[in-house]
């Protein structure tokens, strides 16, 4: 039986790294011996070309093709063979994020630029089987970012107010596929709501 694909979304300072690297400890998931991956990719040709543009002034269109490259070889290397081996695969960012974020740095450049990027990954990408969407106010997202001292170009208010918006509606428009989480709320607190919805969802699937 193939495996299954769950994925953590959310705009930057959402919290869901912090608590991937939590569920990645967590005694009770290591029994069910999951894969932990993300998007972008560490350590690959794809993943640091990505990483590169998006620490420069990199074209949006061109930055799209390279996030998508790495979505490629990410499903090549290792999501598609974890999911044929039967394996539970959690990856911290997926093809939302793409649809999201892209959705809004390339809305001056295409006319529905949120549907030409789905479109681009119809027909070889593999959709989620259950998304988290750690939902956060950009305002407090923007200052947790600025405790850990980083600045992205994609950490803008107005930005991430576009993406957010994009990811809500993603979840209103999928309630079968999205869980949205209140990401305002502790790591501790959070790990154990995602923790008892992936177990639930685990005996339903
Ligand atoms: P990270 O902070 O999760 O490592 O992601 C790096 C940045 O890249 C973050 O600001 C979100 C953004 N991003 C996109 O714009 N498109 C994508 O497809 C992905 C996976 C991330």
């Amino acid at each position: 039986m193939r495996g299954k694909l769950i994925t953590l979304e959310g705009i930057d300072g959402s919290g869901k790294s912090t608590v991937a690297e939590r569920l990645q400890k967590n005694p009770e998931i290591q029994t069910l011996k999951p894969i932990f991956t993300r998007e972008p990719t560490r350590g690959t040709l794809t993943g640091n070309a990505v990483e590169k543009a998006i620490q420069s002034d990199t074209d949006q269109l061109a930055e799209l093709f390279l996030f998508t490259a790495d979505h490629a070889e990410h499903l090549a290397k290792v999501v598609r063979p974890a999911l044929e081996s039967g394996k539970l695969v959690i990856s911290d960012r997926y093809s939302d994020s793409r649809y999201a974020y892209q959705g809004m740095t390339l809305k001056t450049r295409l006319e529905n630029p949120l549907e030409w990027v789905k479109d681009l990954h119809r027909g070889w990408t593999i959709v989620p089987d259950l998304t988290f969407l750690f939902d956060i106010r950009p305002e407090v997202s923007i200052e947790r970012c600025g405790k850990r001292g980083e600045q992205s170009k994609f950490e803008k208010l107005e930005f991430l107010r576009g993406v957010r918006e994009i990811f809500l509606r993603f979840a209103a428009e999928d309630p079968e596929r999205f869980i949205v989480i209140d990401a305002f709320h502790s790591p501790e607190y959070i790990e154990k709501e995602v923790m008892e919805k992936i177990l639930e969802f685990l005996s339903r699937n």
